[in-house]
C-alpha cells in the first residue's frame, strides 16, 4: 500500500531524529511490502532562513496532500530575538491550526528495562500507563488580543485565554472515548478555582459525562495534578486538559519514563492527515553532536502506523523492536549515566532496524 508522508525535519536535533525515522520506515516498507513516499518540507527556523516565513505555503500544501506528517522539532537560539509572530514556533502553531489538529495524544508508558533511568522510585513508576490528551488548537496559545501596550514603566503585555463551548466539547468527548477504550477512567485537569475558562470546561465535562456512564471521571486542579503525577502516576488512565496545561504536564510526565527523549505524540483532526512528532524540542544543547535519542520519534512512528495507516502489525513490530533494544541494554546518552556505554543516534537506529529484521525472520 502506498503512503505519502510529509517530513518536516525542522531545526536542531529535528533533522537527526527524522533521518532515523525515515530509515526505520523504509525498512518497515521493505519488510512488509509497503511503499512509503517521503516529501520534504521546511518548517520553523530553517524555513525562516530560506523563505522568511516559519510556515511557507508550499509546506502547508505538501502536508495537506499527504497521508501523514512527521515533524522533528523547531526553534533555537538563532531565532529567539525575532518578534513573536515571526518565530519558528509560530510555524508549528500555524500548522496545527491550519490542519485543525485539536487532539494531541501524549501516551506515557513505562519500559521495565528503563526503570533505572527514571529519577522516580521503581515502586512509584511500575505499571504506569497513562494518556495525556491535550487540546491543541485553542486556549492561551491562540487567543486574541496578544500584544504589547504602552511603553517604559507603563508597558503591559497581553495574552488571551479563550475557549468556546464547541472547542471544549470535542476534546472532552475524545477523552471519554479514549477512556472507554482503555481502563474506563478519565481525569479532567483544570484551574476552575481561578479561571473562568476552566469553569466552563468543568461544566462541559459534567454534561458530556452523561453520554459515557461506563467511564468513571473526576476533576483535578492542575497544580495538584502536577504533584500527583510524581506522587502516584499509576492513578491516571486518561488525563484530558487544555493546551498549556497539557504542554507542561507532558514534559513533567516524560521523567516517569526516564527521558524527554522517549515520549511520542500524535495530533489528530476530525478527518485530515495527522501529525506525528516527539514531544521534545530542538535540543540546541546537543544539536549536531549525533547523540539525540531517536526513540520518541520512532515511537511517534508507531502511532502513525496505528492511527494514520491502520497497520497494527507493523506498529506492533516496531514497538517490539524498541522494547528489544532497551531490554538488551542499548542506551543513548540521556538514558544512562555511563557515557562510555552510550550509543549515538545512528547506532541506536541501526539497533532498532536490526531488531525489526529479527521479528520478521522469527515470525
Ligand atoms: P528541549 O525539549 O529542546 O530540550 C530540553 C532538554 O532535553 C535539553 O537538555 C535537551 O538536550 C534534552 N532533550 C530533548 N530531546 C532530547 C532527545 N531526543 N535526546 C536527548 N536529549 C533530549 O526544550 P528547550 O531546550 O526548552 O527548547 C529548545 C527549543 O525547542 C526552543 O526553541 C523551543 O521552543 C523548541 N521546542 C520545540 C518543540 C517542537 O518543535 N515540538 C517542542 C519543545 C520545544
Ligand atoms: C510542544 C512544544 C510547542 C508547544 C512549542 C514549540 C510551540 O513545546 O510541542 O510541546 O508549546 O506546544
Ligand atoms: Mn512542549
Amino acid at each position: 500500500m502506498k503512503k505519502r508522508i510529509a517530513i518536516l525535519p525542522g531545526d536542531g536535533i529535528g533533522p537527526e531524529v527524522c533521518e532515523s525515522a525515515t530509515q526505520v520506515l523504509t525498512e518497515i516498507g521493505r519488510l512488509y511490502n509497503h511503499e512509503f513516499e517521503f516529501v520534504y518540507g521546511d518548517l520553523g527556523g530553517v524555513a525562516i532562513d530560506k523563505t522568511g516565513s516559519p510556515l511557507p505555503e508550499e509546506t502547508l500544501s505538501i502536508c495537506k496532500q499527504s497521508d501523514a506528517v512527521l515533524l522533528g522539532a523547531v526553534g533555537g537560539p538563532k531565532w529567539e530575538t525575532l518578534p513573536g509572530h515571526q518565530r519558528p514556533e509560530q510555524g508549528l502553531l500555524g500548522l496545527r491550526k491550519q490542519l485543525e489538529l485539536f487532539a494531541n495524544l501524549r501516551p506515557v508508558t513505562i519500559y521495565d528495562s528503563l526503570a533505572e533511568a527514571s529519577p522516580l522510585k521503581n515502586e512509584v513508576i511500575e505499571g504506569v500507563d497513562l494518556l495525556i490528551l491535550r487540546e491543541l488548537t485553542g486556549g492561551i496559545y491562540f487567543g486574541e488580543p496578544r500584544e504589547r501596550r504602552g511603553e517604559g514603566e507603563q508597558e503591559t503585555a497581553v495574552d488571551t485565554l479563550v475557549y468556546s463551548r464547541s472547542e471544549i466539547e470535542r476534546i472532552v468527548r475524545k477523552g471519554f472515548e479514549f477512556a472507554k477504550e482503555r481502563r474506563g477512567q478519565l481525569t479532567s485537569v483544570d484551574k476552575a478555582n481561578v479561571l473562568e475558562s476552566s469553569r466552563l470546561w468543568r461544566e462541559i465535562v459534567d454534561e458530556v459525562a452523561g453520554d459515557y456512564p461506563e467511564v468513571s471521571y473526576s476533576h483535578m486542579l492542575v497544580d495538584n495534578a502536577a504533584m500527583q503525577l510524581i506522587r502516584n502516576p499509576r492513578q491516571f488512565d486518561v488525563m484530558v486538559t487544555e493546551n498549556m496545561f497539557g504542554d507542561i504536564l507532558s514534559d513533567e510526565a516524560s521523567m516517569i519514563t526516564g527521558s524527554l527523549g522517549m515520549l511520542p505524540s500524535a495530533s489528530m483532526s476530525q478527518d485530515g492527515p495527522g501529525l506525528f512528532e516527539p514531544i521534545h524540542g530542538s535540543a540546541p544543547d546537543i544539536a549536531g553532536k549525533g547523540i539525540a535519542n531517536p526513540l520518541a520519534t520512532l515511537s511517534s512512528l508507531t502511532m502513525m502506523l496505528t492511527f494514520a495507516f491502520k497497520m497494527p502489525n507493523e506498529a506492533a513490530a516496531l514497538q517490539d523492536a524498541i522494547d528489544d533494544v532497551l531490554e538488551k541494554g542499548y542506551r543513548t546518552a540521556d538514558l544512562t549515566s555511563d557515557s562510555s556505554k552510550a550509543l549515538s543516534t545512528v547506532e541506536m537506529t541501526a539497533k532498532v532496524i536490526e531488531a525489526l529484521g529479527e521479528k520478521v525472520v522469527t515470525a
